[in-house]
């Protein structure tokens, strides 16, 4: 079995359907969104750094599955009617699209808490351990993070836009949860605090390179949306994706652990075409 496939199996057995609760439709929708064409490159992140550091996939298998959950919420809530208004997600409709607004709304809350009791209830984890990860997500995916983020987003316009706004809104928006996930690895590998203060560098230009190719895979379907494009061109995009790819891999090797399988999977994520 691949890491994915002990993701996909983890992710399914934490997230079961319940047909005997009257609310048991809350968890059909957090499935639909879960269960689709999804990446996963946020809880593989997380776990091919733990494992660089010597942790068992098993052991990092559930706060992965968690960081899987925000992530799948902050979709969610960002292809609702009063944010991008986006009626496809993950090769779908989007979750609105099948379910009322309101229970799309809630299905996000959901998985979004109950990522942190995953975290509070993995096995294997010392509660030190618990405490930095709930720590670094909260801070991670908060007002100085991906929410900040995207009230930027929602906040700017073509023409208010910069260069400065668009990558504090990339770095937060974005960078910041992928930042997560690789300080997540690292705690859990009981990492030295040095290689956690170039995992934060590591993120945010990894994840800044990751949210420019987005936007220039969504030529054409941007809209009103702001993206870099609203202000470079295509060319100088793809440029600074790849200058941010290359500075990632740099800072990779100041590491005390060598990181071969995250500098694969960061030249997956700026090579990519979905
Ligand atoms: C989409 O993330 C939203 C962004 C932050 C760009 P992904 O491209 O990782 O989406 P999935 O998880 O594979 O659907
Ligand atoms: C998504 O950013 C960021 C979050 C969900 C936090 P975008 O709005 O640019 O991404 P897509 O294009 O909808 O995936
Ligand atoms: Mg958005
Ligand atoms: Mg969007």
């Amino acid at each position: 079995m691949t890491i994915k496939d002990l993701l996909e199996a983890k992710l399914s057995y934490l997230l079961k359907e319940h047909p005997e609760l009257p609310y048991g439709h809350l968890f059909t929708a957090a499935r639909y969104s879960v269960f689709s064409e999804a990446k996963r490159l946020r809880p593989l992140l997380l776990i091919l750094t733990a494992e660089s550091y010597d942790v068992p996939v098993e052991i990092a298998l559930q706060p992965a599955a968690a960081i899987e959950c925000i992530h799948t919420y902050s979709l969610i809530h960002d292809d609702l009617p009063c944010m991008d208004d986006d009626d496809f997600r993950r090769g779908k409709p989007s979750l609105h699209k099948v379910y009322e607004e309101s229970h799309a709304l809630l299905t996000g809350d959901y998985l979004l808490t109950f990522a942190f009791e995953l975290i509070a209830n993995s096995s294997g984890i010392s509660d030190t351990k618990k405490v930095a990860l709930i720590r670094t997500l909260s801070k991670r995916i908060g007002a100085h993070g991906m929410v900040g983020g995207q009230v930027t987003d929602l906040t700017f316009t073509k023409q208010t836009l910069n260069w400065d706004t668009l990558a504090l809104i990339h770095h937060s928006k974005t960078a910041a949860l992928i930042t997560a996930a690789l300080e997540g690895g690292a705690i859990l590998g009981d990492a030295p605090t040095a290689d956690l203060k170039l995992f934060e560098e590591i993120g945010m230009c990894i994840g800044l390179g990751f949210q420019l190719v987005d936007d220039l895979l969504d030529v054409g379907k941007e809209g009103e949306k702001i993206s870099a494009l609203s202000i470079i061109a295509e060319e100088k995009c793809r440029e600074i994706a790849l200058e941010n790819l290359e500075k990632a891999h740099e800072l990779l090797f100041s590491l005390s652990r060598p990181m071969p399988s995250l500098s694969d999977l960061f030249e997956k994520m700026i090579h990519r075409s979905l």
